[in-house]
């Protein structure tokens, strides 16, 4: 691997700072651009890859299409070069990390938090799809946070690089270019990639977000590779609205799989809000209904005490109506849980014996309004 020393700690006009990490195909450094003052991070390619002559030919051409891409959700590429053998690409630097580390840090996230994620990734890869540029090589190794918390994907079209075209080849570490673990099967069979190809890797990272295990997982290549092909069990942590989507973005033939980012996301999205409105799986829709239909039912239960009260002035006789008992404080607690106020009488009051009887007539269909509201917006959601 190359690594720099104390004395040779620069790479034209780039001072190198620390190591980021390292991949199949080189080390990733921050570094200063001490021309315009900014810090980037630069990733230094392995001796071995730049042998090839064919090599150097392909990767300016994809820096080349890389640097023109442009997009709030990808690592923009500012750069690549060489110097005394050495070949770089520079990059823009991601404070936040990339989203391998963090799963690994802080094990599984919210379905809400992961959707957004994907979201992000999703506008991304579909904005380089319609440049007509594939990623292959989608993983959360590949997901980078910038210094505002925004999802951003790297190495957009390296892989194709790296790998001289179509098919599966070696990195220099003995690996195949793309990651066993999201890799869709056309690429195992060694055929062409497509933007199907991405849509079944942000599948797979969508499922590991929720569950924080990898999808297709396997102690050894061919083991992993295996598994692509078998029939898909979506975990059970997976939430249940997302199932079919991410069926339909997992299917083994990339003809019969949804063919492009925004689709996947539209279908999970839809499903999430069908189901959401029947059995909350996923419940962000209801928590923006649940003032409206409390406010609304608070002011009837007003006007229908307020209509009873003025009734009740008029129409003392009403008295001699069968008047059933309020309900138990155990009935009105259970109630409070979910804190809505239950009006109820003061307790220094001691008000016609007329006018609380028709109140009380009310009283239990007042109840019943709140309660009916409750269920609506706060039933437990159920199990994925
Ligand atoms: N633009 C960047 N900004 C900050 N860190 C980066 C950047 N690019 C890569 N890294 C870090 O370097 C590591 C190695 O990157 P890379 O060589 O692309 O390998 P891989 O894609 O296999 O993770 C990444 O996992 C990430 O932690
Ligand atoms: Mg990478």
């Amino acid at each position: 691997m190359s690594s720099f020393s104390q004395s040779a700690n620069r790479l034209n006009k780039f001072e190198i700072q620390e190591e980021l990490g390292r991949g199949g195909f080189g080390v990733v450094y921050k570094a200063l651009d001490t021309v315009l003052g900014r810090t980037v991070a630069i990733k230094v390619l392995h001796p071995n890859l730049v042998n090839d002559p064919s090599f150097l030919s392909r990767f300016s051409k994809e820096a080349q299409i890389a640097a023109q891409l442009d997009h709030p959700n990808l690592v923009p590429v500012y750069d690549f070069g060489h110097e005394d053998g050495r070949y770089y690409i520079v990059m823009g630097y991601m404070s936040g990390g990339s989203l391998k580390d963090r799963l690994a840090k802080e094990g599984k996230l919210s379905p809400e938090r992961a959707l957004e994620i994907i979201e992000q990734v999703g506008r991304g890869i579909d904005y380089a799809h319609r440049k007509g540029i594939v990623h292959r090589d989608l993983k959360p190794g590949n997901i980078l946070f910038d210094d505002e918390g925004r999802a951003r994907v790297s190495d957009m079209g390296f892989a194709k690089v790296l790998s001289g075209g179509a098919g599966i080849s070696m990195s220099i570490s003995g690996g195949v270019v793309g990651t066993p673990a999201y890799m869709a099967p056309e690429i195992w069979k060694g055929q062409e990639a497509s933007p199907a190809t991405d849509v079944y890797s942000l599948a797979c990272i969508l499922s590991e977000m929720v569950t924080g295990e990898v999808l297709f997982d396997g102690d050894t290549t061919p083991a992993v590779m295996t598994r692509h092909f078998e029939p898909i069990h979506i975990p059970m942590d997976v939430p249940e609205a997302w199932r079919r989507g991410l069926e339909a973005g997992l299917a083994t033939d990339p003809n019969r799989r949804i063919q492009k980012a925004p689709l996947l996301l539209d279908r999970i999205r839809k499903q999430s809000t069908e189901i959401s409105s029947a059995s909350p799986a996923i419940r962000t829709p209801s928590k923006k209904k649940s003032p409206l239909l409390l406010y609304g039912a608070l002011g009837l239960m007003g006007l229908l005490a307020f209509f009873a009260f003025f009734r009740n002035l008029e129409k003392p006789d009403s008295s001699n109506l069968n008047i059933e008992p309020p309900p138990s404080q155990a009935s009105i607690s259970a109630l409070t849980t979910h804190e809505v106020a239950i009006p109820t009488l003061p307790e220094t009051s001691t008000p016609d014996p007329t006018e609380t009887n028709a109140f009380l007539l009310l009283l239990p269909l007042l109840i019943l309004i709140v309660l009916l509201v409750l269920l609506s917006n706060s039933a437990p959601p159920t199990a994925p």
